[in-house]
């Protein structure tokens, strides 16, 4: 009798439990989290924010006078190649913390004219001849903090000038020294700090503070720079101009590449002017994959973004997603446990293909994707500490992003970096140019963790010459051979998380409404540590329910920001381009 009661409780409770949890996902339908989050009053933005259409091109940045000046070459006559180096020179002026000549980037292009008309260019930081594995521990093994981080030691050899010059060279039309000239206008005659640069000057002040360039540009009587002050990079412009006249040579062998060696010797750096002379660029196989009636065109490794996104699509592939995607805490679920397993092979795989071999297409392979999918439960969080990278194998803001397309079939997406806020927080004298802490993407050692929380394994260790993993992910979706939609995002560890957002909701959740795509609120799960982010609009409701199945919810830090561009879904062929509203940026069309 005793039995058959607790039996009876046991089934009511049970019951009442799933009850609970079957009303709690019904109301998520409509509540999962609050609509101003799409609304630009919430950005404290005028309603015309962020968004511009044209029967042309169009172009999204991370800067208003960025994407200005892509707009200006393309009224000029220059192709989309064009427009996109010039937005990436004057992103260097107008974002000194996240993106530059002393950094480097991706660069994935669509030509339509060309074969194969996808193409991939690497021109990201790679490890100095003098760098070695534990060159950031101390004799007990430990990591010293901020090693990798802060400072000379932290410098990769810059790829920013290089890439974009021989981009230019194979693809682009209009005169190089062209393209210069609004970076270096822009450089000369300054422009005013905008509230998220004096923010971050503000929040790195004890790190620029340390380098005398760094404090004479950005500091006046020892107080950093504020919103309104100007911003005059006068060393900044006439590196430009020496790169505008001399090519990519000037920052390989020239004026300032001696300037930023003997800085690098007379403060203990390891970056070398051999490093500087013998760096090159790489021209990689774009990850190419389709997912419904869809294409996907992104970055290979070193970037675990192209792989990951494909990975990720692939597994929804087996969802009803168009239905899940309808605003249910499900989806947001759903995400986070595709995500954390997808991180978990990035931490376990990804790093230069030049130094670990690799088959990346196991990632993909539909076995792998059938595996990863059966594990996933609509109902239950699996914790991150069940997951292992390679599991059910068989055998086994920084930074910034501009999107350009037009209406020719032509689109490029490329993300520039530098790493942390303003790098490694140094200026060689003279260049103006803050150089890259890329260094902190390579594992320090097995298990550590970057200052975006991944950790790596061996094949992301320290090794001279070799490119660190990344997580920048440009993209360009294709429909019937045709560019669709241009994507790419700033954010560290959030870049590849809030790409795979804005690809899910421009073609299921908001169906076309690119505004809507960017501005929507969007989780991160990176499998390590466990958190699932979600970013402040999503309701209690919402929260309640994920940390009912098991989900580690958790407020997002911060987020990625992302530039994207996109064909009208009307039918009208027109193309639009939206800036992200989390942050400065620019979207222009004509
Ligand atoms: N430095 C950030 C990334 O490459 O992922």
């Amino acid at each position: 009798m005793k039995m058959k009661i607790i039996l009876v409780l046991g089934l009511i409770s049970v019951l009442g439990c799933q009850t609970f949890l079957q009303s709690k996902s019904g109301e998520e339908q409509k509540a999962e989290y609050s609509e101003s989050h799409l609304d630009f009053k919430r950005w404290g933005r005028d309603s015309n924010c962020c968004s511009a259409v044209g029967v042309k091109a169009a172009v999204a940045s991370g800067g208003t006078n960025s994407s200005k000046a892509g707009l200006e070459i393309l009224k000029a006559g220059g192709n989309v190649v064009d427009a996109a180096v010039a937005t990436a020179f004057v992103l260097a002026v107008e974002r000194p913390h996240s993106a530059g000549l002393g950094g480097g980037g991706f660069m994935t292009l669509y030509i339509k004219d060309k074969n194969p008309q996808a193409q991939f260019i690497d021109f990201r930081e790679t490890a100095p001849e003098k760098a070695h594995r534990d060159m950031y521990l101390d004799k007990n093994g430990n990591v010293i903090a901020d090693l990798s981080v802060i400072g000379p030691l932290s410098v990769a050899t810059p790829g920013f000038v290089l890439g974009l010059f021989e981009i230019h060279k194979k693809w682009g039309r209009l005169p190089w020294n062209r393209l210069l000239i609004p970076s270096i206008d822009l450089a000369a005659r300054g422009f005013k700090i905008y509230p998220s640069l004096a923010k971050h000057i503000l929040e790195k002040q004890n790190c620029l503070v340390r380098d005398i360039q760094a404090q004479k540009l950005l500091f006046r009587d020892g107080k950093p720079f504020q919103a309104g002050d100007l911003l005059v990079q006068k060393d900044l412009a006439n590196t430009l101009r020496r790169i505008a006249k001399n090519g990519a040579k000037e920052f390989q062998t020239g004026k300032t590449a001696q300037a930023i060696a003997s800085y690098m010797k007379a403060n203990s750096g390891i970056l070398s002017q051999r490093d500087l002379k013998n760096y090159q660029i790489k021209y990689r196989n774009p990850i190419l994959g389709n997912f419904k009636q869809w294409g996907l065109i992104s970055a290979p490794p070193p970037s675990a973004g192209g792989v990951l996104i494909l990975q990720m699509l692939k597994v929804l592939e087996g969802f009803p997603l168009q239905e899940l995607s309808q605003k249910t805490a499900q989806y947001s679920h759903l995400l986070s446990e595709v995500l954390k397993r997808a991180y978990a092979d990035r931490s376990q795989f990804v790093g230069d293909p030049d130094f670990v071999s690799l088959d990346y297409s196991k990632l993909t392979d539909p076995t792998y994707i059938e595996a990863l999918r059966s594990h996933v439960s609509l109902d239950k969080a699996t914790p991150s500490t069940e997951i292992r990278g390679g599991q059910w194998m068989e055998d086994k803001t920084h930074t910034t992003h501009l999107s350009v397309l037009d209406t020719q079939g032509n689109a490029v997406s490329s993300t520039l970096t530098i790493n942390d806020i303003f790098g490694a927080c140094v200026i060689a004298p003279g260049t103006g140019i803050f150089l890259n802490d890329e260094m902190d993407d390579f594992s320090a050692k097995p298990g550590a963790s970057n200052i975006y929380g991944l950790t790596g394994d061996k094949a992301n260790e320290i090794h001279p010459g070799k490119r660190p993993a990344s997580s920048m992910s440009p993209t360009i979706i294709t429909q019937n051979g045709q560019p669709i939609l241009v994507v790419g995002a700033a954010g560290g560890s959030r870049i590849t998380t809030s790409v795979f957002q804005v690809i899910l909701n421009d073609l299921f959740v908001f169906q076309g409404d690119l505004k809507k795509s960017v501005f929507g609120p969007r989780i991160h799960q990176q499998w390590m540590p466990e958190f699932l982010d979600l970013e402040d609009s999503y309701s209690e409701v919402t929260k309640q329910y994920l940390s009912s199945i098991g989900e580690k919810v958790r407020q997002a830090p911060w987020s990625a920001v992302t530039q994207a561009a996109h064909l009208e879904a009307d039918g009208s062929g027109r193309v639009r381009a939206v800036f992200d509203p989390r942050d400065e940026g620019g979207a222009e069309a004509y």
